[in-house]
């Protein structure tokens, strides 16, 4: 299909990069929509194992455009550090284009981040630090910069200077040091002359790509639980990761988008504060994070673990009208003797529900109700068709899919690009 959106399907971290690796090497297009530096996508393929953090997923495969698109917050610094990283390893970045359009990280957004976050006392949301929710309310506010203003000097000096009347003002009530408008200036053209090139309005290029009918794929960031609307506000993000904001962010119309991928774990994890009802705090907990390795890719926090919520992925398949699923670690439960799936809350009243996330407070009081799955104990690692799958396995994500409502597409069984295979 010609256009295809990539949505985390939980809490974020279930796989979206390598999901996105595996479908670049058919697409002509790939497109980060939302998000900045908070994001970390893994990616593991012949160029080495890389976390990637703003350049869009499909930046290993030479002949897809990959395009930072107008609903991201770009860090020039972090996109610097990051495109030297891959360079290093040989990674052509000939392809890799920024609209004009999306807001600008400055350091001071990073410094408002931590220091808003301290001065939350104990009510911390544990965001990633990258300046990512002072960014998007400057853009609310109308306050930001854009990546494009690097190109107009005239023109960015003055957005500076009144950006900085009220961005002094705020760190200085926070008990933060005021930053200097020349530094800043100085930076933002050590910026231009590096990223400038790259700068384009990705309005044509998106569209000249759509109406030749070519495969765009358009990469979210985080997953609905954390979305800005339709997450654990507020331990949100500051952006919307559901496909909904694809074709905004992107630069698409709304019904452009021909199908939408849902990624899920075949457990949960998150990482960063709020209610998180399957949560496991127990040694079953810790024996998914050691096995599945779940640490974050960006902050390196141990993520929260706990069994699949069938509640979550109910409701993130119709938030996201999701076409297909692709399931990855299914490895990670290969040696668990029973597996566990919630298939509903209980409310404090005794009501049960079971297709739809209830809000922030609610959620804390729910009781999460469990049926439980034999494990297949035998590795998975190696199996390349859902024929390979012991029968147990098989069970288990058909029972996903069954909850969620929406088809396999497709299953992970290790983090290599040879390791997932379409259903
Ligand atoms: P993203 O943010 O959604 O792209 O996901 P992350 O990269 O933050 O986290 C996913 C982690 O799981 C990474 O370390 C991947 O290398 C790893 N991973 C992805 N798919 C699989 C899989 O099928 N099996 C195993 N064992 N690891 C996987
Ligand atoms: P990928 O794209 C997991 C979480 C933070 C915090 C909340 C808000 O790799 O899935 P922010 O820094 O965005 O203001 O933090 O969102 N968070 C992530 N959790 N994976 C990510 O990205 C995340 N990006 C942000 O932990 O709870
Ligand atoms: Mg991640």
């Amino acid at each position: 299909m010609a256009v295809t959106a990539v949505v985390g399907a939980q809490w974020g971290d279930e796989g979206k990069g390598r999901v996105i690796d595996y479908l670049a090497q058919k697409a002509d297009v790939v497109i980060r929509f939302q998000g900045g530096d908070n994001a970390g996508h893994t990616v593991i393929n012949e160029f080495g194992k890389h976390a990637l953090h703003l350049i869009p997923s499909g930046i290993f495969n030479p002949t897809t455009a990959n395009l930072i698109g107008s609903g991201c917050v770009v860090n020039p610094r972090s996109l610097l550090d990051e495109m030297a990283k891959l360079e290093q390893a040989g990674v052509v970045l000939d392809n890799l284009w920024i609209s004009t359009r999306a807001q600008m990280v400055m350091p001071y957004h990073r410094q408002l981040d931590v220091l808003e976050e301290a001065a939350r006392g104990k009510d911390t949301i544990g965001t990633t630090k990258r300046g990512i929710g002072p960014a998007y309310a400057d853009k609310a506010a109308r306050s930001g910069l854009r990546m494009g203003d690097l190109l107009q000097p005239d023109w960015l000096e003055t957005r500076l200077d009144s950006a900085l009347a009220t961005v002094n003002r705020k760190i200085e009530i926070l008990g933060g040091e005021p930053v200097s408008g020349d530094e800043l200036y100085a930076l933002c053209m050590e910026y231009r002359e590096k990223l400038g090139p790259r700068i384009v309005d990705s309005v044509p290029l998106v569209r000249r790509a759509y109406e030749a009918g070519r495969r765009i794929l358009l990469e979210g960031q985080l997953g609905v639980m954390r979305d800005l609307d339709w997450g654990i506000y507020p331990y949100v993000t500051s952006s919307n990761p559901t496909a909904s904001y694809a074709a905004s962010g992107a630069g698409l119309p709304a019904r452009a988008i021909d199908e939408v991928y849902g990624v899920v774990k075949a457990y949960s994890t998150a990482v960063g504060d709020g209610p998180f009802p399957v949560e496991l705090v127990d040694g079953v907990g810790e024996k998914l994070r050691s096995i599945g390795e779940e640490f974050g890719a960006t902050t390196g926090r141990p993520r929260r673990c706990g069994w699949f919520d069938g509640v979550a992925i109910r409701y993130a398949a119709w938030l996201n009208g999701m076409t297909g699923l692709a399931i990855t670690k299914l490895d990670v439960l290969d040696s668990f003797e029973s597996i566990k799936v919630c298939v509903g809350y209980q409310l404090p009243s005794g009501e049960v529900i079971g297709d739809s996330m209830p809000d922030t407070p609610v959620l804390y009081q729910v009781t999460p109700l469990f049926e439980e799955w034999p494990g297949w104990q035998t590795s998975t690692a190696n199996c390349r068709r859902w024929d390979d799958l012991p029968a147990a396995a098989r069970a288990y994500v058909a029972r996903l899919s069954e909850l969620a409502g929406v088809r396999l597409a497709y299953i992970s069984v290790g983090p290599e690009r040879e390791q997932m295979f379409e259903v």
